[in-house]
């Protein structure tokens, strides 16, 4: 795969595929981490005098998308505007993606400028499973330009018109936080000893893949948050009104007799934090996770988990963190992704963390982002890239550019 000093840029317009989908309050952004760890390769490109262009998508629009503009959709004007400010420079958005808007705004740029498309969701052949569809999309982009970035790593498991189908159409190189993040997650691939993972977030559906991958690779797997209460249902516990995927207890119990006949570590949690209902004030208390009450939901990990699973990474040579082992945005239910989060960090060795939403929690509980060797701003681009999935942006970066 080439980098950006493989690509002529200078007086070209330079389509950018960048990841800016930030999390929002209205159209105040919480969390502008993907923004900034765009910076280097928009840095790079501005300053050896391309035009560059943006293409990012925001949320998840679906239908006809222009329309949902009008009435408030996700628009990337907030994106644009923190652009601006990081940039110290104007930058404007299209209003739409490939239309007349977006050949004005194209046309405009002088060099080592930058601009945005306005949010490619909001053309549904972005995300078509038609190849042909997502074709045609890809085409109208091309015009806008003459060379293609990808830089949105944590869009590159999606198969998408922006991502996998336009850089055929250009000449194209993948951008530095595309390449600083496939860096770390080869090296997690033959990683120093004791390698310990630690999974939490909302559903085992999500993280059953990567789980089976990781039991050639780690040595201890720590289960938290949201998927653990299937865990412990599988083992046989009551979890009560706690977020449970009952369909997938039978695959759980596989994974974890596969764990032990490779003798690799499944730590569960032994207490949680049980409260009367999912709410930020909710009453809670602590149980063993053996005895909790049929009439109360798991909020986070319990006082003797959290030592727990400290203890179980102190020795962690190599450390790979995804997904809340609580309900962190309740900062009453915060004490056991903190718990994680600086156990983490008190690891002398390669630690990393796998996006989404762990990556916004560390940020949002206002722990220090040094104390980790990588924070990645895809989770699941990194967690399929960990399953030993081909990600098709990836594949289409590194395939050959076109005759020209
Ligand atoms: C993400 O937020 O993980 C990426 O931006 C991809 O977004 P998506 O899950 O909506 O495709």
């Amino acid at each position: 795969m080439k980098g950006l000093d493989s690509l002529t840029v200078s007086g070209r317009v330079v389509l950018l595929r960048a990841d800016l989908n930030v999390p929002l309050d209205g159209t105040a952004i919480t969390d502008d981490g993907r923004i900034l760890a765009s910076l280097p390769t928009i840095s790079n490109l501005r300053e050896r005098g391309a035009r560059v262009l943006i293409i990012a998508h925001l949320g998840r629009p679906k239908g006809d998308s222009y329309a949902d503009r009008a009435a408030g959709g996700p628009s990337l004007a907030p994106v644009a505007a923190r652009l601006s400010q990081l940039l110290r420079a104007p930058v404007p958005l299209a209003a739409d993606v490939a239309g007349d808007s977006a050949r004005t705004v194209a046309a405009g740029l002088a060099d080592g400028d930058v601009a945005m498309l306005e949010n490619i969701r909001f053309e549904p052949a972005e995300t078509s499973k038609d190849p042909a569809e997502r074709a045609v999309l890809a085409g109208r982009l091309a015009a806008l330009g003459q060379a293609y970035v990808g830089d949105g790593f944590g869009a590159l498991h999606r198969a998408h018109a922006s991502v996998c189908d336009l850089p055929a159409l250009l000449p194209h190189a993948a951008g530095n936080l595309v390449l600083a993040e496939v860096a770390v997650l080869e090296r997690l691939q033959d990683p120093a000893r004791p390698y310990v993972v630690v999974l939490g977030g909302a559903k085992p559906s999500d993280k059953l893949a990567v789980i089976a991958n990781l039991l050639g690779r780690a040595d201890r797997i720590l289960v938290g948050g949201g998927m653990s209460y299937t865990f412990l249902a599988a083992r046989g516990y009551e979890v009560g009104n706690s977020l449970l995927e009952a369909d997938k207890i039978d695959d759980v119990r596989r994974v974890m007799a596969d764990a032990q006949a490779r003798g690799v570590e499944l730590v569960l949690p032994v207490d949680l934090v049980g409260a009367t209902r999912f709410a930020p004030d909710a009453d809670h208390e602590v149980y063993p996770a053996d005895a909790f009450p049929a009439d109360r939901e798991g909020m986070d990990m319990g006082p003797a988990t959290r030592e727990l699973f400290a203890a179980k990474l102190a020795d962690a040579a190599t450390v790979f963190w995804n997904g809340p082992v609580g309900v962190f945005e309740f900062p009453a239910f915060a004490a056991g992704t903190r718990a994680v989060a600086e156990a983490i960090s008190a690891v002398p060795g390669f630690t990393v963390v796998g996006g989404g939403d762990s990556a916004a929690a560390i940020r949002r509980l206002g722990l220090p982002e040094d104390g980790f060797s990588h924070i990645s701003t895809g989770g699941g681009a990194s967690l399929e890239y960990l399953e030993g999935a081909s990600l098709p942006g990836l594949s289409a970066l590194a395939d050959a550019e076109p005759a020209r």
